[in-house]
């Protein structure tokens, strides 16, 4: 069997994280500028079934049968195998490498199961299909996040701008852009089961106040979907402004990330907000052309570890 090498993108929920686990819609777009990379190839010389895994930047240099099976890698492998009905493990050797930070709002997780599962499949020469992939992928956000609403594994999958509510079958996005953002790291890490279980505790005491705010988080959805399509980009930033003062009403926000976004909003940007499970991570900012490099120095000198840019434009291609 020959060496397989494939990539799975990260993604930006650009509206309704933490809404979209109850049933609001939420808009994400796959963010191709940070992606993971697997590479499957032969084994020579190790007893037949060996699968070695080496993933540096998980810590992860072991056989497979050490791993437990609900470390994230080792799931993404047996669900893979199963769904092709395959008993005998190949003998092979899984080298991942992460680009994406993980516990930081972009989707790591799905990430790497989808890119394990995307290479192994095809280095078994059954490449999954995009629905069985992102059923599959579905499987390890549970075993990750406990209650996830699918929102990260479906834009990884299909890395296409998404319109999507849990339960229901994914809608695409063609927006009427370009759109340019710009992305920051706030170089706090927090996982997102944590935040989703703040938010089901504090929705468990006050119901009356989350559910309000997550309706009203809802509605910023609705409303930026129309502002995408109608390429309204003035419209869009007052509507992340507004998500980003729900989230920090439902005390998801952290004062790494407030100092990020109100130094954008002060550099010109349209509207800025934290992306993903929040309390820490990253935030990402809606900027006009002639504002990117205010904008960026901005996030700079506001103490970004990182900063990444990303363009949606009108043909769906962005990076
Ligand atoms: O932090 P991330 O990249 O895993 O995004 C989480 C998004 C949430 O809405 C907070 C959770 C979910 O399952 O949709």
């Amino acid at each position: 069997m020959p060496a397989i090498s494939a990539y799975a993108s990260s993604k930006l929920i650009l509206l309704g994280e933490h809404a979209v686990v109850y049933g609001e819609p939420a808009i994400a777009i796959p963010f191709f500028g940070l992606k993971m990379r697997a590479m499957i190839e032969p084994l020579i010389g190790s007893p037949s079934g060996t699968i070695h895994i080496f993933a540096p930047s998980l810590g992860l240099n072991h056989d497979l049968q050490n791993l437990s099976e609900d470390n994230l890698v080792a799931k993404s492998i047996i669900l893979t195998l199963a769904s092709l009905g395959i008993v005998q493990n190949p003998t092979c050797k899984i080298s991942i490498f992460a680009d994406v930070p993980l516990s930081s709002g972009l989707g790591g997780s799905a990430a790497i199961a989808i890119v394990i599962m995307r290479a192994l499949s095809a280095f078994l020469g059954h490449p999954l299909k995009q629905d069985m992939l992102n059923h599959l992928a579905f499987q390890t956000e549970t075993l990750m996040h406990g209650t996830p609403s699918g929102i990260d594994n479906t834009v990884i999958v299909y890395e296409k701008p998404i319109y999507f509510v849990k339960g229901k079958e994914v809608e695409f996005i063609t927006p009427a852009g370009p759109f340019t953002f710009l992305v920051a790291d706030s170089g706090v890490k927090k996982s997102t089961a944590s935040t989703v279980q703040q938010v089901a505790n504090n929705r468990q005491t006050d119901s009356d106040y989350y559910n309000t705010l997550i309706r009203q988080i809802g509605d910023c959805s609705r409303r930026g979907k129309s502002a995408l399509e109608e390429g309204n980009a003035v419209s869009l930033g007052e509507v992340l402004n507004e998500d980003q003062s729900l989230l920090e009403q439902m005390n998801l926000s952290c004062p790494e990330l407030d100092n990020l976004i109100n130094h954008a909003k002060q550099a010109g940007a349209l509207g800025a907000k934290l992306t993903g499970g929040g309390k820490g991570g990253h935030m990402l900012t809606l900027v006009e052309e002639s504002d990117i490099e205010n904008v960026r120095s901005a996030l700079w000198e506001a103490g970004a570890t990182q900063v990444y840019q990303a363009k949606l434009s009108a043909s769906e291609k962005h990076a």
